[in-house]
């Protein structure tokens, strides 16, 4: 069954913008990257979004819907109350390029500072031995379409502009978990300290554990508690641990 809807579109770029009204026909099954599309097919050519799968699997369509970060080819409009307007917004976190698109090349950023996976020295490619407990922990992260819904809704990043600089935000720092607890990454014999760096180069501190960015995440991965929390819990052991604490004091002298 069809029926009209009430939309409001964030129209605008750098400069400012504001909410534009629309009435535009809703048809059975339809999800709101259809609205959009259909906007675009008749009363505004111009609306400029960003999409490319409308399967939930590129994570480009990523928006805000009724103020909550959301795949818009993965909200059905079913979800949503008809009697009341739709607000299409932008991601709050990052800067307009004009109207549902933004820039986030912060997360680009955030991902180079990451190192990568270090080969175990030693062992060839295709000699790699790994227990599936180990396998299934970090294919859970893997399946993160890095559609930057949790980096937008994170709020030590979303409200405070200036700690961008230094923190990570989750995406990133769930990657840095990850690679931390695989069991042949050879970052530690290269001079590479995760544990260190998730505290004093990504941030991890400034995460207090609100678990926005689990509640938001499509791919329903488990960021704070598979990642943060144990990320926390592995970094504060490595403080407290005696060898590592008289190691970086005799390093330092
Ligand atoms: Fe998106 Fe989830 Fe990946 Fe964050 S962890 S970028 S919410 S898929
Ligand atoms: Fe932010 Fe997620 Fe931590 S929303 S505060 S990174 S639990
Ligand atoms: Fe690919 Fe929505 S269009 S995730």
């Amino acid at each position: 069954m069809s029926y009209e809807a009430h939309f409001k579109v964030w129209r605008g770029d750098a400069d400012g913008g504001s909410l534009v009204d629309y009435t535009v026909t809703v048809n059975e099954g339809e999800v709101v990257l259809d609205i959009i599309h259909r906007l675009q097919a008749t009363e505004a050519a111009d609306l400029a979004v960003r999409w490319n799968c409308k399967a939930g699997k590129c994570g480009s369509c990523s928006a805000e819907i009724n103020g909550r970060p959301r795949l818009m080819c993965m909200t059905r409009m079913s979800l949503l109350d008809p009697a009341e307007p739709v607000v299409v917004t932008p991601m709050r976190a990052f800067p307009v390029v004009r109207d549902l698109v933004t820039d986030v090349s912060f997360n680009y950023a955030k991902a180079r500072e990451v190192p990568s996976f270090v080969p175990p020295a030693g062992v060839g490619p295709g000699e790699y031995r790994m227990q599936q407990e180990d396998v299934g922990r970090s294919q859970e992260f893997r399946k993160c379409i890095e559609c930057f819904l949790c980096q937008d809704t994170c709020h030590v990043v979303r409200d405070h502009e200036e700690n961008k600089p230094v923190f990570a935000g989750p995406r990133f720092l769930m990657r840095v978990a990850e690679l931390d607890m695989h069991p042949l990454d050879g970052a530690a014999e290269a001079g590479i300290d995760r544990k260190r760096a998730a505290q004093e180069e990504h941030g991890l501190g400034y995460c207090n554990i609100t678990k926005c960015c689990t509640e938001v995440c499509p791919e329903h991965i488990k960021i704070t508690d598979n990642a943060l929390i144990p990320l926390k819990e592995r970094a504060v052991d490595r403080k407290y641990d005696p060898l590592v604490w008289l190691g970086s004091r005799i390093r330092r002298r």
